[in-house]
């Protein structure tokens, strides 16, 4: 069995990060804080409410002496005075690593077809979810004097339809595609730009997306190595691009999944475990696409011109 304790020594030491996205103890970011912190780095959390502040500020005790910085990532002010105060409250030092473990959507568009996606949340999604690396990058970049690393987090819904992840998977495509454009464009600074892959974990955010139980069950059944990701995999995985031991690597979205994005074909002898997940999946993917045939009898004006080809028989096209 992997090792789940926490992993301490030194490669952080000295090091000064700024971790962006711890809403609780589940949180992906919390696991990336706790190994930082083990491994003697200087931090700063930041959160975007006082309802997550008060949370993020009893665990931080955990971690020692850690910064607290308000900022919500969808207001240029809250950023601009994010970014003005980290080097009051470090000075005279230089950033060296930032995590990014934001994400948002409107849960109600988190379940059935991703047709129906609405403007203001496709924009509200993509706004939090993948410019706002961009425009932390903007920021924290010139505070990095001496080369840096910026981390952010995605999902495997950005390569390949996954049920019900529906705009975060168009969200998390353009955040690898960042990823990729801020690699080359602060390579010449020393920057290195990367993001994990992470296999789906329960956490706040993920409870949004429908039938989130059925995607962990899935993803232990199939992926190589027969387990969940868990958030001290992710933030070991993180420790190696934050630090030193990554510096050669940028622009680069590391699976951090059990290996679960390299299966091609549910293992066949894993096919009697994973029918019964697949049956209550099944069934769920049924109920909403009935949901979405009856919504589009009653109204519709719910479906473009161009929609009369499709026949609600053949669901949301996923097969
Ligand atoms: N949980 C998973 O299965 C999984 C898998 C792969 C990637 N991820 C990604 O990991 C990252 C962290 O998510 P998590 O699963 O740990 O959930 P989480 O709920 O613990 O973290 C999401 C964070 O986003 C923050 N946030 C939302 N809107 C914000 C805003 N406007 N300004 C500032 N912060 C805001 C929340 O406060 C919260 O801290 C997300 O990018 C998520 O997509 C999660």
């Amino acid at each position: 069995m992997p090792d789940h304790s926490v992993t301490s020594g030194g490669l952080l030491a000295g090091k000064h990060g700024l971790i962006m996205g711890v809403a609780n103890e589940r949180s992906l970011a919390w696991g990336i804080a706790r190994i930082a912190a083990a491994q003697g780095a200087r931090l700063a959390l930041s959160y975007p409410n006082e309802a997550v502040g008060r949370r993020v500020r009893s665990l931080a005790k955990e971690l020692g002496d850690v910064e607290l910085l308000a900022c919500d990532v969808s207001s240029d002010e809250d950023l601009d005075r994010m970014a003005a105060d980290l080097p009051k409250v470090w000075p005279g030092q230089s950033i060296d690593f930032v995590v990014h473990a934001i994400s948002y959507s409107d849960k109600n568009e988190l379940t059935g077809p991703y047709v129906q996606t609405s403007r203001s949340n496709f924009a509200t999604a993509l706004d939090v979810s993948c410019y706002s690396f961009t425009a932390v990058a903007q920021r924290i970049a010139p505070l990095m004097r001496n080369g840096g690393s910026l981390l952010t987090l995605t999902y495997f819904g950005s390569e390949r339809v996954v049920p019900n992840y529906n705009v975060m998977g168009v969200a998390k495509a353009a955040l690898e595609a960042s990823v990729r454009y801020l690699a080359v464009d602060l390579g010449r600074h020393n920057i290195r730009v990367n993001a994990i892959s992470a296999g789906p974990i329960k956490t706040l955010a993920s409870s949004g997306v429908s039938g989130m139980r059925h995607l962990v069950k899935w993803a232990e059944a199939n992926a190589p190595l027969k387990r969940n990701t868990t958030i001290d995999d992710v933030g070991r995985a993180a420790l190696s691009l934050i630090s030193d031991l990554g510096q050669g690597i940028t622009g680069e979205i590391m699976h951090v999944d059990n290996g679960y994005n390299i299966v091609g074909m549910v293992a066949i002898d894993e096919a009697l475990r994973s029918a019964p997940v697949l049956l209550e999946l099944g069934q769920q993917l049924a109920r909403q696409r009935e949901a979405a045939a009856s919504a589009v009898v009653d109204d519709q004006s719910t479906i473009t011109p161009q929609d009369d080809k499709l026949d609600p028989s053949l669901g949301d096209g996923r097969h």
